[in-house]
């Protein structure tokens, strides 16, 4: 291991004490909130529709135990090696371009990923708002949801109160901002996803749609569903964002690495079960089977849902309920990203970490307002084909993310070395899955990671479709 030398008491360069999340159960909901969001419950139940019901789930359910596992691992331990976020942690292990360019990837992500990722939190907060006002044939309306997409004013000030509240849980720091909504929240948002679940599945015809969501049939795998699950994974999960080696720096050194990758991993993915469970079954019984319907795509969870709860009893009631449940999922993975970005800039910059918050803010209203204005009074701008908020998901997910996983699985390869690594997770767990890990990053993952970059730019391109 050629890197300089790393302190293990969390103290940063300057010899003051780093931020740390108070214990194992703040830390797990913290990364849980980070993981748990738009992906897990307005992605995954679109994806798993589309590619198959229970073949999806169980090559993801695979994909997460091994590629997701070592990924996560690779991530937090890094972070907590050098302390530091993703910049400070490539460097710390020499001056090379290659380590410069691999830490820069990883921090600007979540800076481009933020202010999008909050224009949709903006849509959430309009559709409490108006199922908590009542209005639930209202939100079922044809027009709805285009309309106040178009509408720039409105979803300008929904997103602009999504990212402030955001801030200032940021503005509040790691241990009183992140842990303590998170802890709050996260509990919260496993009871509201069952009962919604339990509504959804309980509904007459639901049942057939259980079945195709969880029973596999191996006819309708193909290898997109391969592709399509490990985007999904490696989304769901926040890697390769940044976001866990900041938070990764933030754990204390008698954390246990593996378990509470453990945790995590089951966490993000029982929710996106739960959302499948709510989801899947309910447009099943509201269109009578027809799968057609399900693979509506992003206007899935904005458009048919809330046509789906307008036909059921209560639907204010439960309306309100997957809204909220949708916004406090939505409001910890922002936080997420938010935090990453902060870190950056006041490591990198030497600023304070409220000045480096406020130049958050300001980059990712600038950012989100184009995302707003691009499906609105700016609709004529196409990038690439694409809406500016659709271009900036395409960015970040579908090219830049492969390469950013990339650099890390490199780092490991041929910097830190599988000895530093299980070093470091060692301190504190068995590290069971010790073989596992090493044979999913030296061989499967880099290989894996080429064939999603070039599966996207085929899509792109038209030479294929996801
Ligand atoms: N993992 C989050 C989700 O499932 C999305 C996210 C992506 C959060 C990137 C942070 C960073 O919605």
């Amino acid at each position: 291991m050629k890197n300089k030398e790393h302190n293990s008491t969390g103290t940063s360069k300057d010899g003051r004490q780093k931020t740390t999340f108070s214990g194992n159960i703040g830390y797990v909901l913290a990364v849980a909130g980070s993981a748990v969001g738009l992906g897990n419950i307005w992605r995954f139940p679109y994806l798993a529709a589309k590619y198959g019901g229970g073949i999806f789930l169980l090559v993801y359910l695979i994909l997460m135990l091994t590629f997701g596992y070592a990924m996560i691992v690779s991530e937090t331990a890094i972070g907590r090696m050098t302390g530091k976020s993703p910049v400070g942690a490539f460097s710390s292990f020499g001056e090379q371009k290659w380590l410069k360019a691999g830490g820069w990837i990883n921090a600007v992500i979540p800076m481009l990923i933020l202010p999008y990722y909050s224009v949709i939190g903006g849509w959430v907060v309009r559709y409490c708002v108006e199922y908590l006002k009542g209005d639930a044939s209202e939100a079922a309306g044809d027009t709805f949801f285009g309309g106040f997409i178009s509408d720039s004013l409105v979803s300008e000030i929904c997103f602009a109160v999504f990212v402030l509240a955001v801030f200032f849980v940021i503005i509040a720091g790691v241990k009183n901002g992140i842990e303590a909504v998170s802890k709050i929240i996260m509990p919260l948002l496993i009871l509201l996803a069952v009962i919604t679940a339990a509504y959804s599945v309980t509904r007459p015809g639901a049942l057939e749609g259980v079945k195709y969501f969880l029973v596999p049939n191996f006819r309708d795998f193909s290898i997109m569903t391969v592709v399509a699950a490990m985007g999904q994974m490696f989304y769901s999960l926040s890697l390769a964002m940044g976001i866990l080696i900041t938070y990764g720096s933030y754990l204390k050194k008698d954390s246990d690495i593996e378990r509470n990758t453990t945790r995590v991993e089951w966490f993000d993915t029982g929710i996106a079960i739960l959302a499948g469970l709510m989801i899947i079954p309910a447009v099943f019984a509201f269109t009578g089977g027809d799968i057609k319907t399900l693979k509506a795509g992003p206007s899935l969870m904005f458009i048919t849902l809330p046509k789906v709860f307008d036909s059921m009893g209560f639907g204010n009631l439960i309306g309100s309920v997957f809204f909220i449940m949708v916004l406090f999922a939505a409001l910890t993975s922002a936080i997420s990203l938010f935090e990453t970005c902060t870190a950056t800039i006041s490591e990198e910059l030497g600023l304070k970490r409220t000045l480096s918050s406020v130049i958050v803010l300001t980059v990712s209203l600038l950012l989100g307002t184009a995302s707003v204005f691009g499906y609105g009074i700016w609709s004529f701008v196409k990038i690439f084909g694409m809406q500016i908020l659709d271009f900036f998901d395409f960015l970040t997910n579908s090219l830049m993310m492969p390469i950013s996983a990339f650099f890390i699985c490199l780092l490991v390869i041929k910097v830190i070395g599988f000895d530093g690594i299980e070093k470091e997770v060692r301190l504190s767990s068995q590290f069971r899955r010790q073989p596992m890990y090493y044979v999913v990053t030296k061989y499967i993952a880099p290989f894996f990671l080429l064939i999603i970059l070039a599966s996207s730019l085929a899509n792109t391109l038209g030479l294929i479709t996801i």
